[in-house]
């Protein structure tokens, strides 16, 4: 998210109270379809639908797969050459870097091409009435929920096609976040007027979208396919701040999840600020709900549970309330629990009731990456994106079963959620958050698991987890078992008061970010593991880089890396600024000696982050969003003032949207 006038940075990422020193500031020294999934089983379902993997098998080099999940597929990852293809190309990267300073709106590394897939306002495709889009904001709410809706994010492929052809590549769903909204880009005369029309028009440019998206096969041999949404599918969907969702998990039915409208605590209405996201081994979409507390009018009185989780007498973004009274925390205390999860999609079933997943706990979710174990259990990890939050896992006590989503209904309602430590010593370890545990009792304020994951910020603080740099993603490497975080900055640390620097977050402060890595004492699922700094944001021995944000490591290894910073120069060194107007998507071989070396494949339109990168299978085609183009941050709110230029409809209002990349000759991105 920008740090635009809609979106004060501060102090609602920023609600961690721990500001005495810690004990760290002391050490501070699928290609298949639905159908092929139910046949083909969890093997076919890690490849076919996504979850990293180099080999198209399953994610943990740990890992040994059991019998019963064993599966060769012809049906499922790369086509048997594409595997070889990608395994013979290595991790190597073979693209010259565009020059920071371009002159046009987007630019790419030489032989590769940009398309705009689907920007704010297309149509998603749903059968029937065709809504209508005004580019100046003029189009109506009810519209808009038939549309695109605003600031693209996190991102997640769903392949169509299994065995009928080689086509789980060329065919599938795409699931995309919309973030959040600029409503004075979102509303013809922006926030002037607020009526009941602009509430449901905002609440419908949030939530997700599942598009079907083909490419056609090329004119000729040795060029790229051309890519399409195809309208209408019958699988396209918009899911937004008001769709019907469910609760699973111990915070189901919660006397803290009870409202007026929802007695029994168990159906919420929406979801919102979806960021990154992530894909199940049963080929399910799991969006993660960020910033929640910015849409809520506060009660007369906070109360220490509000403080923590963000809340401020005057720190709403939103004036939903007015007609959404749900929004209203001094009429509705406990809608505010009701948000802060991920949020379980299944993208085959457009009649299918979204899931909150309170098992994997409360926070302002940033992603989820899923990786299997060498029991078949699921590990999920996250990062919480705030100042001075922390980083999770989520391991289920049961094993994936082959069967697809209705094998596995019910998988991430039951298991174990834990806090990262990160130790001075380049150790680390994972802290269950388990109720009767340590200090997770209900004399210390934790009645029952239910509030445990509700409270998931007092109870990681309780533990004594290690306040980070603002984690956002997460990836897994499938071939080295390392897993890696991308800490996006921290400009607060070492301020009086608050934590300052440590080993797991060396720079205080730290407005370039950092990533880390570690890798664990077994498998995915191990206690212990051991960390190391992989990259500092800056100068890291290739092209220098701020703002580090999303993290995706394609079916070859590469890992790539999308930044998310202020459009400007970046304070780097004492006096020194780093020069880095836009931002950019780069790839780097994380195992290279010497560093991670990190080369420029993209750089964005002014003012947009890059984000929500995600390959096919066959790594000939990259998705990957630009979100919110053309703000400025240092607009004044005067009418024409907001943004800095019109990309990608010039005369209209910039829009954020999902770019198709292929490689002019067809072949493997990043080579
Ligand atoms: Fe939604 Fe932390 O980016
Ligand atoms: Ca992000
Ligand atoms: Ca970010």
């Amino acid at each position: 998210m920008p740090k635009s006038r809609f979106l004060p940075d501060v102090p609602l990422e920023d609600c961690n109270p721990r500001r005495q020193p810690t004990v760290w500031d002391l050490i501070a020294a699928r290609p298949a379809g639905r159908r092929d999934c139910l046949r083909g089983g969890v093997a076919a379902l890690l490849a076919g639908c996504g979850v990293a993997s180099r080999a198209g098998t399953v994610t943990d080099p740990a890992a040994e797969v059991p019998p019963e999940l064993a599966f060769d597929p012809p049906a499922a990852g790369p086509r048997p050459g594409a595997a070889a293809e990608l395994a013979r190309l290595g991790r190597r990267l073979g693209f010259t870097a565009p020059p920071m300073g371009v002159t046009q709106p987007l630019a790419l590394a030489p032989g590769y091409s940009a398309r705009v897939l689907y920007r704010w306002g297309d149509a998603v495709g749903l059968p029937g009435r065709v809504p209508v889009f005004r580019g100046d904001g003029s189009h109506s709410a009810a519209d808009q929920a038939l549309l695109a809706g605003m600031h693209h994010d996190g991102m997640g492929w769903f392949a169509l096609g299994g065995e009928r052809s080689p086509a789980e590549s060329r065919h599938g769903l795409l699931a995309i976040n919309h973030e959040y909204t600029d409503e004075a880009l979102l509303h013809f005369d922006g926030m002037k007027q607020w009526s009941a029309e602009k509430t449901a028009k905002s609440i419908a440019a949030h939530g997700v979208s599942v598009i079907e998206v083909r490419a056609e096969p090329p004119a000729r041999p040795g060029e790229a396919p051309r890519w399409a949404v195809q309208r209408p599918s019958r699988y396209a969907r918009r899911i937004t701040a008001a769709t019907p969702m469910r609760i699973g998990g111990p915070a189901a039915g919660h006397p803290l999840m009870r409202t007026a409208a929802d007695p029994e605590g168990r159906l919420v209405l929406g979801t919102l600020n979806n960021c990154a996201s992530g894909v199940t081994p049963w080929g399910t979409y799991l969006t993660c709900e960020e910033n929640f507390h910015g849409y809520f009018e506060p009660p007369e009185a906070l109360d220490a549970h509000h403080v923590r989780w963000g809340l401020t007498p005057d720190g709403r973004w939103h004036r939903w309330h007015e007609f959404e009274e749900r929004f209203d925390l001094r009429r509705h205390p406990n809608e505010f629990n009701r948000f802060g999860w991920v949020v379980e999609i299944d993208p085959y079933d457009p009649q299918s009731t979204p899931v909150k997943r309170s098992a994997l706990g409360r926070a302002a979710h940033e992603g989820a990456t899923c990786a299997l174990l060498r029991d078949g259990r699921v590990a999920v990890f996250m990062g919480e994106d705030a100042r001075f939050e922390y980083i999770y896992r989520f391991v289920s006590r049961d094993p994936v079963r082959p069967g697809g989503f209705a094998a596995n209904r019910d998988l991430l309602d039951h298991g174990t959620l834990s806090v990262a430590r990160f130790d001075a010593d380049g150790r680390g370890r994972w802290l269950p958050l388990l109720h009767g545990r340590g200090p997770l009792t209900r004399e210390n304020g934790f009645a029952d698991l239910g509030e445990v994951l509700i409270k998931a910020r007092q109870a990681s603080d309780a533990l004594g987890g290690t306040p980070m740099d603002r984690p956002e993603w997460t990836a897994v490497d499938a071939a080295t078992g390392q897993v890696y975080v991308s800490l996006t900055n921290n400009s607060a640390r070492g301020r009086p008061g608050a934590p300052g620097a440590d080993a797991a977050n060396p720079r205080a402060p730290n407005p370039l970010g950092h990533i880390l890595r570690w890798k664990h004492d077994g498998d995915l699922g191990a206690e212990t593991f051991e960390w190391e700094v992989f990259a500092l944001g800056g100068e890291a021995g290739g092209d220098p880089f701020g703002g580090p944000d999303g993290l995706m490591i394609d079916a070859r290894g590469v890992l790539w890396i999308a930044t998310d910073h202020s459009p400007r120069a970046l304070p780097a060194a004492p006096g020194e600024r780093l020069w880095l107007p836009r931002n950019q998507l780069l790839a780097c071989d994380p195992t290279r000696p010497g560093g991670a070396q990190p080369r420029r494949f993209l750089v964005g339109p002014y003012g947009c982050e890059i984000t929500g990168p995600v390959m096919t299978p066959d790594c000939r085609t990259l998705f990957v969003n630009v979100q919110h183009p053309g703000v400025d941050p240092d607009a004044t709110g005067a009418p024409g003032d907001l943004w800095a230029g019109a990309w990608p409809q010039p005369g209209l209002r910039p829009a954020s949207a999902t770019l198709v990349i292929t490689k002019d000759d067809g072949g493997v991105i990043g080579t």
